[in-house]
């Protein structure tokens, strides 16, 4: 049920990946937010290209899609290099690396998506070429086989992960550099929107800074969008193709905010970005358990769903407005959020003390 949400910050399929590339800023001068990162890659990009030196690995950690993934194309951009893209669950022998290993050119970019999920054992693999630019191949089989050294042209590993926490001490080690992902604010989703509303050749829409040519019924539209894609430019370019789609169909092209109001409702987006089974979650810590505080497992069998699915992907973005407090003795509803869902909460002996404030 989880993977059909719209507002999930996972990428849904592959196709969906093919629709975020064509939207996918190419260069940093077009990369909009996490200005901090922004600034200090800039440096190490200029920094680099002077000494026609390949950058050291980099390690990106934040939540999923915030354009992490982006990013890495923009880097191997612009070192004028090549990109090789593969994911932690997908390296399962460390012959999975060799192939690419080997052929990666110098100064090339090797990303690896969800690098917490590799296996120790292909983390061990890729340490010395990380660090010594050498892997050990092994040739022959049964009594003739044999260990021989290879060497890798020096190459710059970017790692990304939503969980950082769960990267081992020497993996971690490896990176000489690590930057951190913010969710992105309400203007900057604009920004991001009125680009890809541009390049999608929506009536109206160009991707100027300033009011440009952008009907102010376009951008009034633009701004519920930003306003309801819960930080995330993956988010919020899915609502935009969703109401794109809308509005062909039933608005004669007109995206005004009644067609963007309407479209995102028949999703169950509410205008706080919120779906279907955000407010069940809520509903039911309201309804079946009084506001909380409840346990995780107690939630998930009301709900029928899994305890990692809620914690994963529901929790962080209810945690994030507000919604929900974790306390030692479980989940808590916080007064915001009852009045979000219409509910008026009962004190109790088990919410009374400490109720609505978060640990
Ligand atoms: N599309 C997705 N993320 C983006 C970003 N940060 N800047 C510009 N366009 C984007």
């Amino acid at each position: 049920m989880a993977k059909e949400r719209i507002i999930s910050s996972h990428a849904a399929d592959e196709r969906e990946e093919l629709l975020n590339l064509s939207l996918r800023p190419q260069h940093m001068a077009d990369y909009i937010g996490q200005s901090k990162l922004v600034e200090k890659l800039l440096i190490t990009l200029q920094a680099v290209k002077e000494r026609s030196e390949p950058m050291e690995h980099v390690l990106l950690h934040g939540p999923p899609g915030l354009g992490k993934t982006t990013l890495a194309h923009i880097i191997a951009n612009e070192m004028g290099t090549h990109l090789t893209v593969t994911s932690g669950p997908a390296l399962v022998r460390p012959t999975d690396l060799v192939g690419t290993l080997t052929k990666l050119q110098e100064g090339d970019v090797l990303f690896i998506d969800e690098i917490h999920r590799l296996s120790p054992i292909v983390e061990e693999y890729i340490y010395p070429a990380m660090e010594d630019f050498k892997i050990d191949v092994t040739v022959d089989s049964g009594m003739h086989a044999r260990t021989i050294t290879l060497p890798v042209k020096p190459f710059t590993l970017i790692g990304a992960t939503t969980r950082a926490g769960l990267l081992s001490g020497p993996m971690r080690s490896r990176f000489g550099v690590s930057h951190s992902f913010e969710y992105y604010s309400r203007e900057e989703l604009l920004e991001i929107l009125r680009r890809s509303a541009s390049l999608l050749k929506m009536g109206g829409v160009s991707a100027g800074k300033s009011g440009d040519g952008l009907q102010i019924e376009s951008l009034q539209s633009l701004e519920m969008i930003a306003s309801r894609a819960r930080g995330t430019p993956r988010v919020a370019n899915r609502l935009l193709r969703r109401v794109r789609d809308f509005a062909q169909v039933r608005a004669s092209g007109r995206m005004t905010p009644d067609v963007v109001d309407v479209s995102l409702r028949l999703e169950g987006v509410d205008d706080l970005g919120l779906d279907e089974l955000d407010r069940k979650y809520l509903s039911i810590i309201g309804q079946v358990y009084n506001g909380g505080p409840v346990g995780l497992e107690a939630i998930a069998a009301t709900l029928g769903e899994d305890s990692g699915t809620l914690e994963e992907v529901v929790e962080p973005y209810l945690l994030q407005v507000g919604f929900l407090a974790r306390t030692r003795k479980g989940r808590q509803l916080t007064t915001a959020a009852a009045a979000h869902v219409g509910i008026t909460l009962k004190p109790n002996e088990q919410n009374n003390d400490g109720l609505f404030e978060d640990e």
